[in-house]
This record gives structure tokens, C-alpha cells and sequence, in this order.
């Protein structure tokens, strides 16, 4: 079985997932630009991990037109963001970013990540700090946990990150590729 998880990340988060990932199932992971030039019709398995930037999965859009997937194939996304997960959460997140006919072909999984603030880049820190004081404008009382959460995290970078998010991912594709064997 030939596998590789590629992956796109701005602040590490990603990255990190992506090489557990490569990790847990003894095979190849490549930055997304370092991933250009391989032909990804020689793989079984395609693991596609990006960030959510306004319910965007960072790098997919691109990953998707650039590399001719053979849809034939099955394809593994993942994606990491500071949102708690929720009932839903998935399929809003799939509606989002895949097509009708993507979503034939790719399975898509939530994991959580966090936020580091010192480490975005000019526009990121731009809109951020909009959405800081959209927050700040609402009573304290007013203010969802996740908002909280995001206020604190300006002057403390946060990292919710787990090694068991990974876990649906590796068990269905375990699942997947026994079926295949
Ligand atoms: C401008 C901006 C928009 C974001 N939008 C979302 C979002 O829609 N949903 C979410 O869960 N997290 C969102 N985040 C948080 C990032 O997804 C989170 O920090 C993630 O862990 C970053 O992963 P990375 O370091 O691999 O890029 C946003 C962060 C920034 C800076």
C-alpha cells in the first residue's frame, strides 16, 4: 500500500498532525510545495491535511486542480482549526469544502489545533485583530466560551492540540485499506 500525507500549515499545527500521521502509518509526508513534482497517481492513498482559515481548508482548493486527482481514488482530508468539535461540525465543514462530487471520493476529519498569534503573518494578524475587537465589543456576558478562548489567546498562544484527534483518521483508513488487502 503506498501512502502519503501531504499538508499545508501557517503556524505548525498542521504539520504536526501531518507527521503523526506519517508516522502511525510508516509512510511518506511532504510540505505541499515540496510535493509538486511527484506523481500522485503512483499512490494508493492520498492524506491531504490543511488549516481552517474562515471554514477554508488551507492549500485544498489548489492541492485539488493542480494534481489531477484520479478520483477513482480515495482521498483522506483533515482538517485543524481552534473550534471546539461539535455534532455537525464535519458536515458543515464538508459542504464547505467539498464538492458533490468530492465528497464521492474524499472522507474528511476534524482535528484541533490552536492559536499562535506571534507566529501569523501580516494579513492573519490584520484580521484577526478585527475579529478581536468585533469580540470586545459585546458584553462580557455576551461572549461564547470559544470567544473567550480566542481573547486569551492573543496574549497566550493556545494549543489544544492532541495526538488522539488522529485516531478516526488511522482507524478508518486501517478500516479501508483491510478491505483492500
Ligand atoms: C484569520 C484566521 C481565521 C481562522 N479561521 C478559523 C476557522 O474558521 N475555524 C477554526 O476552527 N479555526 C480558525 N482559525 C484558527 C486556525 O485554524 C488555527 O490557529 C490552526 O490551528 C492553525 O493551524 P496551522 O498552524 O497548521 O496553520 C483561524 C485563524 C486565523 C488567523
Amino acid at each position: 500500500m503506498k501512502t502519503i500525507v501531504i499538508y499545508r500549515s501557517k503556524t505548525g499545527f498542521t504539520e504536526k498532525y501531518a507527521q503523526l500521521i506519517s508516522k502511525a502509518l510508516s509512510c511518506q509526508c511532504l510540505e505541499y510545495k515540496a510535493s509538486k513534482n511527484i506523481d500522485l497517481t503512483s499512490y494508493d492513498y492520498v492524506i491531504y491535511g490543511g488549516s481552517l482559515y474562515a471554514s477554508g481548508i488551507l492549500g485544498l482548493k489548489k492541492m485539488l486542480s493542480q494534481m489531477d486527482f484520479n478520483l477513482n481514488k480515495e482521498l483522506l482530508i483533515f482538517a485543524v482549526g481552534t473550534t471546539p468539535p461539535s455534532d455537525g461540525l464535519i458536515a458543515t465543514l464538508t459542504e464547505h469544502n467539498l464538492s458533490p462530487e468530492l465528497q464521492k471520493h474524499a472522507k474528511l476529519f476534524y482535528m484541533r489545533g490552536g492559536f499562535n498569534y506571534n507566529k501569523l503573518n501580516f494579513f492573519d494578524k490584520f484580521l484577526m485583530n478585527i475579529m478581536k475587537k468585533t469580540i470586545q465589543k459585546k458584553p462580557e456576558s455576551e461572549r461564547t466560551a470559544d470567544e473567550r478562548g480566542m481573547l486569551a489567546a492573543f496574549d497566550r498562544p493556545l494549543d489544544v492540540s492532541n495526538e488522539r484527534f488522529i485516531e478516526p483518521l488511522i482507524s478508518y483508513y486501517k478500516e479501508v485499506t483491510h478491505h483492500d488487502e
